[in-house]
């Protein structure tokens, strides 16, 4: 089973986010005591289906879908508590035991105006825009940082503080959010704090129960030999140091985040999965060198049902890109890897994979995490057979047609880590578990 072996185990997406990581995690989060997201906030979407049901999480950790793991929502998250008690209220409504949720009460939380803010802030951009899923993330980040104005959980349940805090971001933004809304010909009402601040302790006394120090917790079940599953949410290559800036997130969604956002030690991080998709998807705006705009895109986004969980965008779609996914692997120290989606490459003639990029400075086999000279970069392919046969009840490497093996086996042998699970469609049992990699 892919969990086997070390303590701790970290599942990160080793592309642009999407590459179905909330599958997975579900699926190890049966051999753990507690499943962490330690970044990003709601922005994030995984999509699980388990029993035939199809379940989104944005915040709640996809731990929560298993029958004992805790579900940790650590510091480095960034909160939006209407968004969490909604989909509290609605997993609970499908029978989800949502009891198990902890949370950290040093996570930063997403107010009305952080939303407010990343529109106005993409409006302005217009035409250079990021494509953020409008969720407050970047702004709710930029407070953090800031310090002054920034509001977390624990926050929440001491309303002098909270109104004081509150009070205090409502002056700091109203300036900016008139003056920011007049550039972009509208009119925005004064921010009310007391209503803000309201309408945040009420959030706050029905989060209260769950709100705690969640580092302590979690350093304590590591000494005590508990087994934790660190979630990544969004992606490497949107990692904001590590990604394509400034076509990133802003958090660090690669497994360098997991000590900052959890507050545990590096030594408590043991294996890393880095999750890929068997081609590339992208949503919002940035560069992506094998985008493909033809009918092989609509063919894979259709059968991939490439449309974000969170926005509901279709997903920009293209070849596999070798040369990212392998510099992710480094950054991450990926033990091993979890390939998804083979099922959708079915149908293929011919499949490609990006092996090189050609740059005004010359052919490189290096990722380049900087958006303006990645755009630059074309791809060099190399080119499989395909092959048309359904793998959706695939289970084991033999039933796999050949030439969806030799698939696996480039893409091992290129980024030089096993392959130790292969997803052939949306169900928690569509999996074909590899002991030990495929050919490496
Ligand atoms: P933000 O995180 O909403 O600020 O968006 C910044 C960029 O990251 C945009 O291009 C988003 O589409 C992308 N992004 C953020 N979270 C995810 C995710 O979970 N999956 C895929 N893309 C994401």
């Amino acid at each position: 089973m892919v969990g086997g072996g070390a303590r701790s185990t970290a599942v990160v997406g080793l592309q642009w986010g999407d590459e179905g990581k909330g599958k997975l995690v579900d699926r190890l989060a049966g051999e753990h005591d507690a499943t962490v997201r330690f970044n990003g906030g709601a922005n994030a979407g995984h999509s699980v289906v388990v029993g035939g049901v199809r379940y989104a999480l944005h915040l709640m950790p996809s731990g929560v879908l298993s029958e004992r793991a805790l579900g940790v929502i650590g510091n480095g998250v960034v909160i939006d508590p209407q968004a969490l008690i909604a989909e509290i209220d609605g997993l609970s409504a499908k029978g989800v035991d949502t009891s198990r949720l902890v949370i950290s009460d040093r996570a930063h939380v997403v107010l009305p105006y952080h939303k407010i803010e990343d529109e106005l802030r993409e409006a302005l951009l217009s035409g250079k825009a990021l494509g953020t899923t409008k969720r407050g993330i970047g702004p709710a980040y930029a407070d953090k940082v800031q310090r002054g104005a920034a509001v977390r959980m624990g926050d929440l349940t001491r309303p002098e503080v909270l109104r004081e805090k509150v009070e205090q971001a409502c002056r700091l933004k109203n300036g900016l959010i008139r003056e920011m809304a007049q550039r972009v010909g509208q009119e925005a009402a004064d921010l009310d704090a007391d209503a803000i601040t309201d309408q945040a302790l009420a959030w706050g006394q029905r989060l209260a129960p769950m709100i705690d120090d969640t580092v302590y917790l979690l350093n304590a079940m590591i000494r005590e030999g508990k087994r934790v599953l660190f979630e990544g949410a969004n992606a490497t290559l949107l990692d904001v140091d590590h990604g394509t800036y400034p076509f990133v997130t802003s958090s660090n969604s690669s497994a360098l985040g997991i000590c900052a956002g959890a507050g545990v030690p590096p030594s408590a991080v043991g294996r890393v999965i880095g999750v890929m998709k068997a081609y590339s998807t992208r949503v919002g705006a940035g560069p992506m060198p094998t985008e493909l705009h033809d009918s092989t895109a609509d063919l894979i986004r259709d059968k991939g049902n490439e449309y974000g969980t969170t926005t509901g965008r279709p997903r920009r779609v293209g070849w596999l890109d070798l040369v990212a996914v392998r510099y992710s692997a480094m950054v991450n120290g990926v033990d091993d890897i979890a390939l998804t989606l083979l099922d959708v490459l079915s149908g293929f003639d011919e499949l490609r994979l990006c092996v090189a990029y050609e740059t005004p400075e010359g052919r490189t086999e290096r990722f380049i995490p900087d958006a303006p000279r990645l755009t630059q970069a074309s791809p060099v392919y190399e080119t499989l057979a395909g092959f048309s046969q359904d793998l959706t009840g695939c289970r084991s490497l033999d039933e796999l047609p050949g030439q969806a093996r030799a698939y696996v086996e480039r893409i091992e042998s290129f980024i030089g880590v096993p392959v130790r699970s292969i997803g052939v469609g949306p169900d928690r049992e569509q999996t074909i578990e590899i002991s030990r990699g495929v050919c490496v």
